[in-house]
């Protein structure tokens, strides 16, 4: 009977981890919030924009947080990141460096098509 319901208990757990896969939240939000758009898509940066995939969650948190309240010295570079952190909620911080900090490439995702077409782009 003990053995049944802690199966049965077991059960309710995995089936509510399931509904959230963390990982894969933070992944959506990545590129829903923009992310990508400066720190590429595999979080790998570029220019002035810093690599931020596998870094320390707690250290992710804590910048992030620190660009939402926009409290503190910030140089130019780092106000670029204001407009991405102040409407992130807790939980949205909490996905995205979740992603971010176990990021590993997806071999099985869409790549982008590097080859393209180059007629009726002109408009000419
Ligand atoms: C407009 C370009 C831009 C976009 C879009 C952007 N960032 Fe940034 N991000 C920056 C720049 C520039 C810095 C470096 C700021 C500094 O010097 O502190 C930075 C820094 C960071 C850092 C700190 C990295 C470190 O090692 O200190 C994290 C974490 C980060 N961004 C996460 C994000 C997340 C998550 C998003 C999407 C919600 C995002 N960024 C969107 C430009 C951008």
């Amino acid at each position: 009977m003990l053995t049944k319901l802690l199966f049965l208990l077991s059960l309710g757990f995995i089936s509510l981890y399931a509904e959230i896969d963390i990982y894969k939240e933070g992944e959506i939000l990545y590129s829903q919030k923009g992310c990508n758009g400066c720190h590429g898509i595999h979080g790998e940066g570029m220019h002035e924009y810093p690599v931020i995939m596998n870094k320390p969650k707690w250290y992710l948190v804590k910048k992030m947080k620190f660009y939402r309240g926009k409290k503190g010295v910030m140089n130019q570079t780092a106000q670029l990141m204001i407009p991405f952190a102040e409407n992130l909620n807790d939980d949205e911080i909490s996905y995205l460096t979740h992603f971010l900090s176990l990021y590993k490439e997806d071999l099985n995702a869409p790549r982008y098509d590097i080859e393209f077409e180059s007629w009726g782009d002109g408009g000419s």
